[in-house]
């Protein structure tokens, strides 16, 4: 049995686990960064102080657990906002100290892949994952659970980002990446074009989409104040599709490039319709196996950090009580 703790960002969670199996993920979301357009990295630290205790406690009560019943603490090591990795760390530090039981310190990108090990219809090893976040682009190939390889990430501007930031041209609050999916379904995808970056082998580049559409709307507005308002479902459709297809395009030249066919994709822009239904028509269409986290998995959660956490356990990838937080973590 074993207590997970995720605290990277701005959402306190907490997760057990049995044998690989999910008994509870409790997750906290912070609402008090809304107004601020972004994540406030203080406020977040503030709110996982708060929040720490009664959410452990929920997630021992959902699942049935007493603290006694732990057979290891996991937490999010890295990466994150340094602040809040570092509540969350000391409270499974202190806990394992305590109950005198195994501490595992897992990588947040490594458990946004293995979230995909949750269900009971798993991908087989080697696998690839896109894992797309509000911090991260990558295209990872797992060759077992403990051997994960990145080959291929953004150069500058994470997927989610790039999402967060149209939105915030559009007007919608942060973040604004589930808006734009939500506009999206009532819009026309090809209305508008924006330019599509030419990067080298499989990484990614958001930024000069980011500026295409910034001059687009500057432009357009001078001419129609009520530009946006007025065609908000048309662009966050066309946003979202030229998104989606930097995303699918690498994804297809990562597949045929490794010969692997069993594909995933995970994190928090994994749960965007339209790079779901686009990621499993490009997989119907190649005869590859698809695998899609659940919603609660694919954003921020503790049971992907359990879930890793067990297959640490599994080979006694544990850490002493000197281990520390850290905002960057290379693989
Ligand atoms: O994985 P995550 O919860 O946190 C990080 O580790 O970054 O990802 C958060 C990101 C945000 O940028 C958010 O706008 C985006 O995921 N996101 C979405 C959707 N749901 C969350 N982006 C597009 N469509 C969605 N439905
Ligand atoms: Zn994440």
């Amino acid at each position: 049995m074993l207590l997970a703790i995720e605290s990277s960002c701005d959402d306190t969670s907490a997760s057990v686990c049995k044998n690989g199996k999910i008994l509870s993920n409790f997750i906290a979301n912070q609402t008090v960064h809304e107004k601020y357009g972004g994540v406030v990295p203080e406020l977040a630290s503030r709110a996982h102080m708060q929040n720490i205790v009664p959410v452990v406690d929920v997630a021992l009560q959902q699942a049935g657990v007493s603290l006694s019943e732990l057979d290891g603490i996991a937490f999010t090591q890295s990466p994150g906002l340094i602040g809040a990795l570092l509540v969350g760390s000391q409270f499974a530090k202190s806990l394992a100290l305590a109950l005198d039981k195994p501490l595992i310190a897992v990588h947040h990108m490594q458990a946004h892949v293995l979230a995909n090990l949750i269900p009971e219809r798993k991908p087989s090893f080697p696998f690839l994952c896109l894992t797309v976040s509000g911090g991260h682009t990558q295209i990872v190939v797992a060759n077992n659970a403990n051997d994960l390889k990145v080959i291929g990430e953004t150069l500058d501007d994470a997927a989610g980002e790039a999402f967060d930031k149209s939105a915030k041209m559009l007007g919608l609050p942060y973040p604004g990446g589930p808006l734009v999916d939500k506009y999206a379904k009532d819009g026309n995808p090809t209305r508008f074009k924006f330019a599509e970056p030419q990067i080298a082998d499989l990484d990614f580049s958001f930024s000069g989409l980011k500026t295409s559409i910034l001059y687009f709307l500057q432009k357009e507005v001078k001419a129609n104040e009520h530009f946006i308002q007025g065609n908000l479902t048309d662009l966050c459709a066309s946003i979202q599709y030229t998104i989606i297809n930097i995303l699918l395009k690498k994804y297809k030249k990562a597949a045929l490039q490794t010969g692997i066919t069993d594909l995933c994709i995970a994190g928090g822009v994994s749960a965007n319709t339209g790079l779901r239904k686009g990621f499993e028509k490009m997989c119907n269409q190649n005869e590859w196996q698809s695998f899609i986290p659940a919603f609660e998995y694919c954003t921020d959660n503790a049971a992907m950090i359990a879930i890793t956490a067990y297959h640490k356990y599994l080979v006694k990838d544990f850490s002493p009580l000197s281990v520390t937080a850290s905002a960057r973590a290379n693989w």
